[in-house]
């Protein structure tokens, strides 16, 4: 079986391709603009295809031949216009799926795409569900909550401020998930045949449980050992902080009201936490194994 990977050298394509190896799958086509992070999948037989995923004739040609297709929507961070390339991203992938006949389709959503309220960011994953859907693959829409590896984007404002700078109040309460066992479950649905069928599912991803922003700031000062509290930033300045990034205008405005739907708990899920909704990895192992020794690796910590 052929499965192709998108966004594969990002937080959320890596662990897919880790999962899918894993499973004994090598025969991967990974679409990326680079593969100078892919070499140990190279070394185990993936092929890399570089290229722009906002152009249709490159996701064309390098899914061709490929029988599913994991599909990991790129951020549009510095477009201007990054709704409108949200839908380019969806027509490209669905183009893909029409001219090669791709007959089954994992795509790697958000939580809120379900609801109809202004939700910044996830507008953009409704769109291009919506593009996919209107495709003839059979398609399972992924939708993971706030992905752990959401705090790599504020590592520098834990270096420097000592604090973890965001739009959000701490008593926020959203269901954390890692994009690894997201990623599992993309490469477990993408391999299991047995399922096939079914022309849409969608299913939400919470996580082992649902944790306040403050709670996550205790856990994080724990394990280092001291105090890195979560701070609430005015919107204006989350905007500044995401522009020094590189981040455009239009899409920096789309993060802030993401955070505001999660702060007055409009982002919210559609289906009730179940054991068909949990996954594993607690917010605890993250943060001791992969966000605190990421943060004790580089410069030290400053005031606060
Ligand atoms: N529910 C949630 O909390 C949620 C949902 C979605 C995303 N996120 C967050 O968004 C952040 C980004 O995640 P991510 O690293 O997977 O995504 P990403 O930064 O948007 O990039 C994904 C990968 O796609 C590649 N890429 C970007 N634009 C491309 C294009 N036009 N054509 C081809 N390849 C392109 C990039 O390659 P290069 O190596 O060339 O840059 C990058 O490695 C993370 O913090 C994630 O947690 C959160």
């Amino acid at each position: 079986m052929n499965i192709a990977v998108t966004s594969a050298t990002g937080r959320r394509g890596r662990p897919v391709v880790r999962s899918l190896l894993e499973r004994g799958y090598t025969d991967l086509v990974l679409l990326a603009r680079s593969d100078a992070t892919l070499e140990p999948a190279l070394w185990r037989g993936a092929r890399v295809v570089t290229g722009d995923l906002l152009d249709v004739r490159y996701v064309c040609h390098a899914t061709e031949g490929i029988d599913v297709l994991i599909w990991i929507t790129p951020l549009p961070r510095s477009s201007p216009s990054p709704l409108e390339d949200f839908g380019r991203l969806g027509d490209s992938a669905a183009g893909a799926i029409v001219a090669n006949g791709i007959r089954r389709v994992v795509n790697l959503s958000t939580l809120g795409v379900h609801l109809s309220a202004p939700c910044g960011v996830v507008e953009g994953f409704r769109r291009v569900e919506g593009i996919l859907d209107g495709t003839p693959a059979e398609i399972t829409h992924l939708r993971p909550g706030y992905l752990m590896e959401n705090y790599e984007d504020v590592l520098e404002g834990i270096r420097h401020d000592g604090a973890i700078l965001l739009p959000v109040s701490p008593e926020a309460i959203v269901p954390m998930i890692a994009a690894a066992d997201a990623a599992d479950l993309a490469a477990a649905i993408a391999t299991d045949w047995e399922q096939e069928g079914r022309q849409r599912r969608v299913f939400e991803l919470h996580g082992p449980n649902d944790i306040s922003f403050g709670d996550a700031a205790l856990l994080l000062s724990g394990q280092l050992g001291r105090d890195i509290p979560h701070v609430r930033i005015p919107p204006e300045e989350a905007r500044e902080r995401l522009a020094a990034h590189g981040f455009s205008e239009a899409f920096a405005a789309l993060v802030v009201e993401w955070y505001a739907a999660i702060d007055s708990g409009l982002w919210r899920p559609d289906q009730p936490r179940s054991p068909a909704t949990e996954t594993q990895t607690p917010f605890e192992r993250y943060v001791r194994y992969e966000l605190a020794p990421r943060i004790r690796a580089t410069q030290p910590i400053g005031p606060r």
